[in-house]
């Protein structure tokens, strides 16, 4: 039996959970940092992080108290090192570096994206058929992968603009709405036309892995300002703006968007499927708690694993259970471990 301490900080909450065997779930502690952030429709940087040294050590010790865990009867503590922001992610990676060396533990740093899949495992533990198709859509990632093993998962598609969640809440902020833009464009969506309005699928290249909703998001724009003229008012300039749509109008804007996110996902696990040979799917991210996704995915012609909704959105028990994986392999770090940027990252992949 192996118990890990996980820690989550590379964007804008702070997690902390422990997990039992790689699936037993015994805590998850989650400070939301989602209040702090929403007057600027998206995370800054500099609030995260200093939110996250204020809030890491109250998680800690939240997650171990609710678990009814001794911080010397942890076997390893594990971190999501890589990838995020870097202020947010020095936190974790400071923290998780003191305990591991105060405790005498292994240090397991994990991608935070890989334990973003994992996490149809927790309370489950049924393996995915392998090699499975991964797809994370999430604010920060939109990505596929092809998945041989936990500790064998390699990027074949990512998005060349937006993430998927990125777009719902920048077409959020477009209709008038809060933030995060997606479960509020999620509900309004249940209750609207998706042929009201036809917004563009943008699929890429025939074969193309990659994603891209940068323009669907500009015909969000369009529709609702109206397309720019010569001499004309720039629609960019919310001041100039009409007011956004309200009722069943903006239901029907919903569902037409959500609609062309959906199909533009189908279409390309169905690629991804077709070109990995693969025998599953597995989804993570803060999409995959999606209801319209959801019910897609449930149509799908394999066995698709979709984390239950409380993993979804980011929290470190993905990462501690990922990390039981790498305890059973010795895969261990050292504490030199690094925090590695969404930049760094993307240079290497
Ligand atoms: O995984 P996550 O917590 O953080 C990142 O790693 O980015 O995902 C947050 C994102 C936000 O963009 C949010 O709008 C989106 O996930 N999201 C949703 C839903 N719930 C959260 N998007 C669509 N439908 C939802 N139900
Ligand atoms: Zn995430």
């Amino acid at each position: 039996m192996s118990t890990s301490l996980g820690i989550e900080s590379t964007c804008d909450e702070t997690a902390a959970s422990v997990v039992v065997d790689g699936f037993d779930v015994r805590s998850n502690a989650v400070a939301s940092q989602v209040e702090l952030h929403a007057k600027y429709r998206g995370v800054v940087p500099e609030i995260a992080s200093r939110a996250h040294i204020e809030n890491i050590l109250p998680v800690l010790r939240e997650a171990l108290t609710s678990a009814g865990v001794a911080a010397g009867n942890i076997d390893a503590v594990a971190v999501a090192h890589r990838p995020g922001l870097i202020g947010s992610l020095l936190i974790g990676v400071t923290a998780a570096k003191t305990l591991a060396w105060a405790l005498g533990k292994p240090l397991i740093g994990v991608d935070h994206v890989h334990a973003h899949l994992y996490s149809v495992m927790l309370e489950n533990n049924a393996l995915p058929p392998m090699p499975a198709v991964g797809m994370v859509v999430s604010g920060g990632h939109t990505a596929l992968y092809r998945v041989n093993s936990w500790l064998d998962v390699s990027l074949i598609g990512s998005t060349i603009d937006d993430a998927v969640g990125e777009a719902y809440d920048k077409v959020a902020a477009i209709l008038g709405l809060g933030y995060p833009g997606g479960p509020l464009i999620d509900q309004l969506a249940a209750g609207g036309d998706p042929a009201a309005v036809r917004f563009p699928r943008t699929l890429l290249a025939r074969d193309s892995l990659d994603f891209s909703f940068s323009g669907l998001k500009t015909a969000v724009l369009y529709h609702i300002r109206g397309v720019p003229t010569r001499g004309g008012p720039d629609v960019r300039n919310p001041a100039l703006a009409k007011p956004p749509p309200q009722g069943r109008e903006l239901a029907d804007v919903c569902a037409a968007f959500q609609a062309a996110c959906i199909d533009v996902i189908v279409a390309k696990l169905n690629r991804a499927v077709a070109q990995t040979a693969a025998r599953s799917v597995i989804t993570g991210g803060g999409v995959s708690a999606n209801r319209g996704l959801r019910a897609a995915l449930a149509g799908f012609a394999m066995p698709v694993f979709v984390p239950p909704l409380r993993y979804c959105t980011d929290n470190a028990a993905m990462s501690a259970g990922l990390a039981d994986v790498y305890y059973r392999q010795g895969r261990f770090s050292d504490l030199g471990l690094d925090a590695v940027t969404f930049s760094q990252f993307r240079e290497n992949h």
